[in-house]
């Protein structure tokens, strides 16, 4: 590694870094020492205020595109390069960890201040990205602001989604846009040299063969549908069961026959029901409306494709007398990191000496989307037990003050390149 390379790395502040996930956990704090920082939430909004502080304190400049997806630039030396990127997301799960898409944003940050700091110059600015709506808990689906930003969706597909307590994106997404004013204008889509994102794994299998470093080859293929079984609401006293048209017991139906369908005997095929709103919802009323999710992975183009497939034709089976409408808003087939940026993320860890592995990861990432318009890779570093979308959720120090340090040595083989 280049001395002026090491110079940066050796400037990489674990302690720094460590205090930021701790200011920025107290956002949107709850019990149990997690997060609940929705997308375009006020929590999101504070957090968002928040890196921007810390960014404008190195006068990095700050951009943001229409749905809100931040950049933080540190520039080059050549105006004409395209710029490296690195980055994740701040908006969390409802019961989120401390961890889940914060780290690649600091760490990100931390690179930045550990080359501004060394007083490298690089040919290639290097910018941070916090994307919107990573986490699609509250509008659904995720991945957006990546999916709009590399031009996969148009915001005018999600506009008008409603969150459960009937907030629009078109309102939440406009309150937060305002809420940064000193953010300039930045529009979608714009070219990147590479682009790298730094995550903890979110499995246990870094901690179990004790390596800190995660080089990431892929991520999974992953189908969400909205499912939405209409019935008739009757009087639960009165009303012969033979008679009725029982939207919730239909989905019942419907969701175990769809457990059946995906059951894997080699547990690869992950299906989730997360989320379920049931009309009137009230006991002694008959469920006239019941809208669920859907949420299918499989790391096989084929087999993912002829899982989402099976959706539809069984839901609709499964929940007659009732009418059933199925939505699919979500369809992203298994993707391949780049060799070179892979290779160029080992090379820095080996030059590093530290512990690492290639590992495939089974969450999603905005680095699904990114690849499709730039060579792109990801490092993982260990949380606790893999637990993760849960408040216990938990990694160490050291861990994430490692993965700064080889994405710090990435980003600037690949801002020189
Ligand atoms: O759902 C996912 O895989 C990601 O953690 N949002
Ligand atoms: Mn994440
Ligand atoms: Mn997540």
């Amino acid at each position: 590694m280049r001395e002026d390379h090491q110079e940066a790395v050796a400037r990489v502040d674990g302690a720094r870094l460590w205090q930021r996930h701790a200011a920025m956990a107290q956002i949107g704090a709850i019990p149990g020492n997690g997060v609940d920082r929705a997308a375009f939430s006020a929590e999101d909004i504070r957090a968002r205020r928040l890196l921007v502080s810390w960014a404008q304190a190195r006068n990095f400049p700050v951009e943001s595109d229409a749905i809100g997806n931040l950049f933080v630039r540190r520039p080059g030396t050549d105006p004409g390069a395209l710029p490296v990127l690195s980055g994740s997301h701040m908006d969390s799960q409802p019961r989120g960890g401390r961890f889940d898409g914060i780290y690649g944003v600091l760490a990100a940050l931390e690179a930045l201040e550990a080359i501004d700091a060394a007083g490298l110059k690089t040919r290639r600015s290097i910018e941070l990205v916090a994307w919107s709506n990573e986490e699609g808990g509250r509008f659904q689906p995720c991945t957006m602001g990546s999916a709009v930003y590399t031009g996969a969706r148009s915001v005018d597909d999600f506009i008008d989604v409603r969150d459960n307590a009937g907030i629009a994106l078109r309102d939440a997404l406009a309150a937060t846009l305002a809420a940064l004013p000193e953010a300039r204008p930045r529009p979608f889509n714009m070219p990147a040299a590479a682009y790298i994102e730094a995550h903890i794994e979110q499995g246990p299998l870094l901690e179990k063969q004790a390596k800190t470093i995660g080089i990431v080859t892929g991520i999974q293929g992953l189908r969400w549908f909205n499912v939405e079984v209409f019935g008739k609401t009757d009087h639960a006293g009165t009303t012969p069961l033979g008679l009725r048209k029982d939207a919730l017991r239909a989905s019942v139906a419907i969701i175990a026959a769809l457990h059946e369908f995906t059951h894997d005997p080699q547990d690869i095929t992950r299906f989730t029901v997360g989320r379920m709103l049931v009309t009137p919802n009230s006991p002694n009323s008959v469920a006239s409306h019941v809208l669920f999710s859907v949420d299918v992975r499989h790391p096989d183009t084929a087999t993912i494709v002829r899982l989402g497939e099976a959706v539809e034709p069984l839901a609709r089976r499964a929940g007659a007398p009732c009418d059933v409408k199925v939505t699919p808003t979500l369809h992203d087939d298994p993707c391949i990191f780049d060799a070179a940026v892979v290779g160029t993320i080992e090379r820095a860890a080996n030059d590093l000496a530290v512990p690492a592995m290639r590992l495939p990861s089974g969450a999603s990432h905005d680095a699904m989307y990114m690849a499709r318009v730039c060579p792109t890779g990801m490092i993982f570093v260990p949380c606790e037990k893999g637990v993760s979308h849960n408040e216990a959720e938990n990694a160490s120090p050291e861990d994430l003050a490692a993965g700064a340090r080889v994405l710090t040595a990435a980003l600037l083989e690949l801002a020189n390149r």
